[in-house]
């Protein structure tokens, strides 16, 4: 059923967690969510709508697990609900994935000077940015053993990309975020860290105009002239949640075969070739 195939342990056996953001069998989260689980970790899903619910279920199945609760990050009371759900049916957590994010359509093209409205901005913040905030918070009161918490970034964080516009803004938040988050829950033993991911094909970059052109950007100047990998960003999760990430907090740690180093690609040459 999977797409992508995973390495099975037991190094996340034991621990128990929730991951917020599968859509589809496309989304980060459920990569993500698949390698846990076959490294043994025991997860409760959180979707955002009925909706979603009927795509989600099965592949929540598929893995043998069943908690799925409904979870708007834009909601308080539906918030309250789904952690009380959590605390309800396990007491405690030991890791948190937060792989959301919305932006509007008319926000991710063009201009980002002239198509950021206030009310776009605001969405895009609140859905994106201050929902990890509320998660880390809420996550961090039912960790009385420490744990980990990770969230997902793009480079639109730290460099321009066309379309990207106020989702970049929003992505340089959330990075900020993990750090402030990372020296706040620090000394309860708590890591929080942030995977930087290449352009991947999922329902979020359909949002973006020119998405597709993101990811064969992102594979063409990439070092290792490749996709990012499914496989890599939940290989990299993995390290990030379970114990040989340990000492790792406050981190952006970038999966994207290297393309966020390059500052000018390979130059082809008539004869010739890079160099
Ligand atoms: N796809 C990429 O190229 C890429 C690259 C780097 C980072 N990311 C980030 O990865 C994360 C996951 O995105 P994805 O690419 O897997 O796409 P996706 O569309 O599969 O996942 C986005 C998730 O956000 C959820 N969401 C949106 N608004 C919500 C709300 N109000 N309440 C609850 N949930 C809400 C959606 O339900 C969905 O599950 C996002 O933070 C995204 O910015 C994606």
């Amino acid at each position: 059923m999977s797409k992508w195939s995973f390495p099975q342990g037991d190094l996340m056996k034991g621990k128990r967690g929730l991951v917020m953001g599968v859509a589809n069998d496309s989304s980060i989260a459920w990569g993500i969510a698949q390698q846990l689980a076959a490294q043994g970790a025991e997860i409760a899903f959180t979707y955002q709508g009925e909706n979603l619910e009927r795509r989600v279920r099965p592949l929540v199945e598929s893995i043998g697990m069943d908690t799925m609760i409904p979870a708007d990050v834009t909601d308080d009371a539906s918030m309250d609900a789904a952690f009380a759900q959590v605390k309800e049916k396990w007491g405690k957590i030991d890791f948190l994935v937060h792989s959301i994010a919305f932006a509007g359509k008319e926000e991710l093209q063009g201009s980002m000077v002239a198509n950021t409205t206030r009310e776009g901005f605001r969405r895009a913040m609140d859905i994106s940015v201050y929902s990890f905030i509320d998660c880390a918070r809420r996550a961090s009161e039912i960790m009385p053993d420490g744990g980990a918490i990770i969230c997902m970034t793009y480079l639109g964080a730290e460099r321009t990309v066309p379309s990207y516009n106020v989702m970049g803004v929003a992505k340089a938040a959330l990075e900020a975020s993990t750090r402030y988050a990372a020296r706040d829950l620090g000394v309860k033993g708590i890591r929080v860290n942030a995977i930087s991911a290449g352009a991947m094909r999922t329902l979020s970059l359909a949002g973006i105009r020119g998405g597709k052109g993101l990811m064969s950007t992102g594979r063409d100047w990439s070092l290792l002239k490749e996709d990012t990998s499914m496989e890599g960003v939940a290989g990299c999760a993995l390290y990030l949640l379970s114990p040989i990430g340990r000492s790792i907090t406050g981190e952006v740690v970038h999966v994207d075969a290297g393309f966020h180093i390059v500052g000018v690609p390979d130059i082809s040459e008539p004869g010739g070739g890079a160099a």
